[in-house]
């Protein structure tokens, strides 16, 4: 079954919408096999966003993203990659969707929120780094 990650960035914990977002992704049906708050460690952080590695952005990206806990999940389900980053929305608040999570929460693209996977690749990369399959849930939905 394909997998998903995401992260409720810094504003989003220091703004106390991490409720609100697990919300969204319970009322759409997303089953959610691993969660927990963390301090993303800089090693991490770098790890985690390297293919940014030489964008001008980087270094206030890492700053970001190290500056507060984060609330990283594992989603599972049919195409959720996909799904996921309907709901998500597009990466720069300003071009996302109303009704999607960075639309309704978001205003700049340095800190919009939520971070979701984008393709397969980096879907398991990302899972890996961030949680263990042990802290990962094998359980059924009932609907
Ligand atoms: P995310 O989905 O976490 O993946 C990479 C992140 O880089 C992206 O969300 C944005 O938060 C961030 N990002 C992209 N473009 C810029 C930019 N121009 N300035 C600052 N941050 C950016």
């Amino acid at each position: 079954m394909e997998r998903t990650f995401l992260m409720i960035k810094p504003d989003g914990v220091q703004r106390n919408l991490i409720g609100p977002i697990v919300a969204r992704l319970e009322n759409k049906g997303f089953k959610i096999v691993g969660a927990k708050l963390m301090q993303v460690s800089e090693d991490l952080a770098k790890t985690h966003y390297g293919e940014h590695a030489d964008k001008p952005f980087f270094g206030e990206l890492v700053d970001f993203i190290t500056s507060g806990p984060v609330f990283a999940m594992v989603l599972e389900g049919d195409n959720i990659i996909k799904t996921a980053r309907l709901v998500v929305g597009a990466t720069n608040p300003q071009e996302a969707a109303p009704g999607t999570i960075r639309g309704d929460f978001g205003l700049t693209v340095g800190k919009n929120i939520i971070h979701g996977s984008d393709s397969l690749e980096s879907a398991d990369r990302e899972i890996n780094l961030f949680f263990e399959e042990s802290e990962l849930v094998d359980y059924s939905l009932i609907n």
